[in-house]
């Protein structure tokens, strides 16, 4: 079996939604999944895992990183080659930190660079927001920093949005799973006027206030009536862990993507205490957590 050429990704976490921006806005953390891909010259596939919870990542054709690999193969009517494939995990799986998205974005983007760059960024994004079914996630994985996606008439558009310096995203990581299929099928098909306008006026609001950390208004943005009020059942402990942040001094409290991680928005100096109080607060409930604050990644998926 000779080595033939090999290329390793790095793609970063997302926390999506941040409250209003229900399946819009997502943001990259500092808190990465590396893959390395090496091709074969006889055939076969060789999923090895390691890090966070390696033994429930599948090893086969159905895992989600080599499934994203052959399509960007079937996109430019390519064979894929036989590879190697080392997953190295920090990214909690099934938690609302976007471990689907790393994989979609690192399988494409790996296979792009095997197969000479033959496809564009945004033709991988395209392909990225099919895969997962909504772009929150992948686009900032793919490009990092905090970005909001918008049909447009031809495809998407994309919007950096700007991420005041002082305000820390605060995680509490549960050590229970909740699936994004799941947390999905609890929400209603249709919304009423006044919730859809709630969103809407939030969402607004919540882009001044990053952009300028303006207290009252990070205060008042991080609300949503679209995807929180019906999954907040699916979160033990949610009303505790989000008394506990406010009382320690967030600007408010949400769930990370489809949960179950609970995100505090802070400003940097109350950081330490909120996380303290959040892990507290769910550990009284019986959960144990992992609280973190993560600084925003700006570079999206690299190639190491
Ligand atoms: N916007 C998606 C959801 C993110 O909330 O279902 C899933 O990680």
């Amino acid at each position: 079996m000779s080595v033939v050429s090999h290329i390793a990704v790095k793609v970063p976490a997302t926390t999506a939604n941040l409250g209003p921006g229900f399946d819009c806005i997502g943001v990259a953390l500092k808190l990465y999944n590396e893959f390395k891909f090496t091709t074969l010259d006889d055939q076969g596939l060789i999923i090895q895992v390691s890090g966070t919870e390696a033994e429930k990542v599948q090893t086969d054709e159905s895992n989600l990183l080599y499934q994203a690999f052959v399509k960007l193969y079937q996109y430019i009517e390519q064979t894929p080659p036989s590879v190697k494939i080392e997953i190295k995990l920090g990214v909690p799986l099934a938690r609302g930190l976007g471990s689907s998205a790393t994989a979609i974005v690192g399988g494409l983007v790996a296979a792009n660079e095997l197969a000479g760059s033959p496809v564009s960024e945004l033709q991988i994004m395209e392909l990225a927001i099919a895969l997962e079914g909504h772009p929150d996630n992948v686009v900032p994985a793919l490009l990092g920093g905090c970005r909001l996606a918008a049909t447009s008439r031809t495809g998407w558009e994309i919007c950096d949005i700007p991420w005041h310096r002082h305000i820390v995203p605060v995680l509490a990581i549960p050590d229970f799973e909740l699936s994004t299929s799941e947390a999905r099928r609890v929400l209603p098909t249709e919304v009423s006027r006044a919730d859809a306008i709630f969103n809407t006026a939030h969402l607004g609001l919540l882009l001044r206030g990053l952009a300028t950390n303006r207290e009252e208004w990070l205060k008042a943005a991080l609300q949503d009536k679209l995807h929180q009020p019906y999954r907040q059942t699916l979160i033990p402990g949610y009303d505790a862990v989000n008394a506990a942040a406010m009382a320690a001094g967030a600007y408010g409290m949400v769930i990370s993507g489809a949960g179950p991680t609970l995100l505090a928005l802070a400003e940097a100096d109350q950081a330490k205490l909120i996380a303290t109080e959040m892990a507290n607060a769910w550990q009284k409930q019986g959960i144990t957590s992992i609280v973190r604050s993560l600084p925003l990644d700006t570079q999206g998926a690299s190639i190491l």
